[in-house]
């Protein structure tokens, strides 16, 4: 069985990502520091697959520890890296913290296992793209200057990963630019776990509809598009951690080489008011929103073209907006019913 380190294993998409490897007949190898993350969500993997997987507790910009790492795990096949910091408003009050964990972290992984034949799959964002010219936007279109620190580290990560293939090292690289991820796993066993006050949208909506928040304000609905309220491509990310595998697998061709970036969306947009309209349809809920000021540094629109995704991973997204709405709620309930 092919080993592949996960980093950020028991995070949002980590998590789905390990149960989906272990679906396909992977053996993933969990890294991550818990500290956007609860050691439960492995006892939950287990349950889910009825496999436990291998964890080891560490944070990846120790360097002690990623050589500790290395040498307990010299047999990988891949390594999918997710660990990250990724809240886009603290990474301009805090801007060295997210360098330092985003950039750091992804070096020193890179640098104990440069020579090593790897797979290695990197988590970056549509963030990259700022506000396109053309829509939907495509892997070609030029990276923009970017909004915040966290949105850097992604565009200089993708760098960083593309120098190191050209200095030679034995690594295959594939970027995924992921646009917005929403829901969870349909057992309601794992989703996303915001710490304090959540930022994105969908989470802020199940805890508005638990009663956890009042309401929910919708930043704008005077921007250039049909509602006027921000349209972005929602993924369910359980297809969202398909596309992992999928990536794996192309990898695994003799005639894969080098560094290649694929976008992972649906390919269509949805607004802001159409998300809360499909999150009442089909949870039958009720939500308590009104429509305040835009949001600084918000995009008005962005959605991705999945052509190449289609073409070269022979993926595609399955699950749609009130799916993702739907699980998204029975993970806000379960949460309620049995905290971490
Ligand atoms: P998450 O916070 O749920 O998961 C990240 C995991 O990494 C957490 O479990 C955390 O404990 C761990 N981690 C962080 N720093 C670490 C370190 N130094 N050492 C070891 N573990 C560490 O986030 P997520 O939503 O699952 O995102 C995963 C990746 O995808 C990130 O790189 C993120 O930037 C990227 N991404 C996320 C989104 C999104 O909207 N969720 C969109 C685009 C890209
Ligand atoms: C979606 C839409 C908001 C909350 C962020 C990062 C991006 C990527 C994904 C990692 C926007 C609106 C939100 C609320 C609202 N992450 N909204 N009321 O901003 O597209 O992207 O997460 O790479 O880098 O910037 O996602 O979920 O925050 O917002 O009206 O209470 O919902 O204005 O239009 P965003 P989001």
């Amino acid at each position: 069985m092919s080993k592949i380190l996960v980093t950020g294993g028991l995070g949002y998409i980590g998590s789905h990502t390990v149960v989906e490897l272990i679906n396909a007949g992977y053996e993933p190898v969990i890294v991550d520091d818990l500290s956007n993350s609860h050691p439960k969500i492995l006892e939950q993997i287990t349950k889910i697959t009825g496999k436990k997987p291998v964890f080891h507790q560490l944070d990846l910009c120790d360097d002690a520890s990623v050589k500790n790492l290395a040498t307990a795990e010299p047999r990988i096949s891949g390594i999918i890296h997710f660990a990250a910091s990724k809240a886009v408003g603290e990474s301009v009050q805090q801007p060295l913290k997210y360098y330092r964990n985003n950039i750091y972290s992804l070096v020193n992984l890179l640098n104990v296992y440069y020579g090593k034949p790897l797979n290695f799959v990197f988590s970056s964002s549509c963030t990259v793209y700022g506000q396109p010219d053309e829509l939907p936007v495509t892997e070609s279109a030029p990276v923009k200057p970017a909004e915040s620190p966290y949105g850097n580290t992604k565009q200089i990560a993708e760098e960083i990963l593309k120098d190191t293939i050209a200095s030679g090292a034995n690594y295959k690289v594939i970027a995924l630019r992921y646009f917005n991820p929403v829901g969870a796993h349909e057992s309601a066993l794992i989703g996303e776990l915001p710490i304090g006050v959540p930022q994105n949208l969908v989470p802020f909506i199940t805890q508005t509809a638990i009663g956890k928040r009042e309401k929910i304000t919708v930043f704008g609905d005077d921007y250039n598009t049909p509602d006027g309220s921000c349209v972005r491509d929602y993924i369910h990310v359980v297809d969202l951690a398909k596309a992992h595998v999928a990536a794996l697998k192309l990898m695994e061709k003799e005639s894969f080489k080098g560094y290649d970036v694929f976008n992972l969306g649906t390919g269509v947009g949805n607004s802001v008011l159409e998300v809360i309209a499909a999150f009442e349809r089909s949870t039958g809920v009720k939500l308590n929103y009104t429509i305040g000021p835009r949001r600084s540094g918000d995009v008005e629109q962005v959605w991705g073209d999945v052509t190449k995704a289609k073409d070269q991973l022979h993926w595609q997204t399955m699950l749609d907006i009130d799916t993702m709405m739907k699980s998204a709620w029975a993970w806000e309930k379960y949460l309620s019913q049995n905290p971490l």
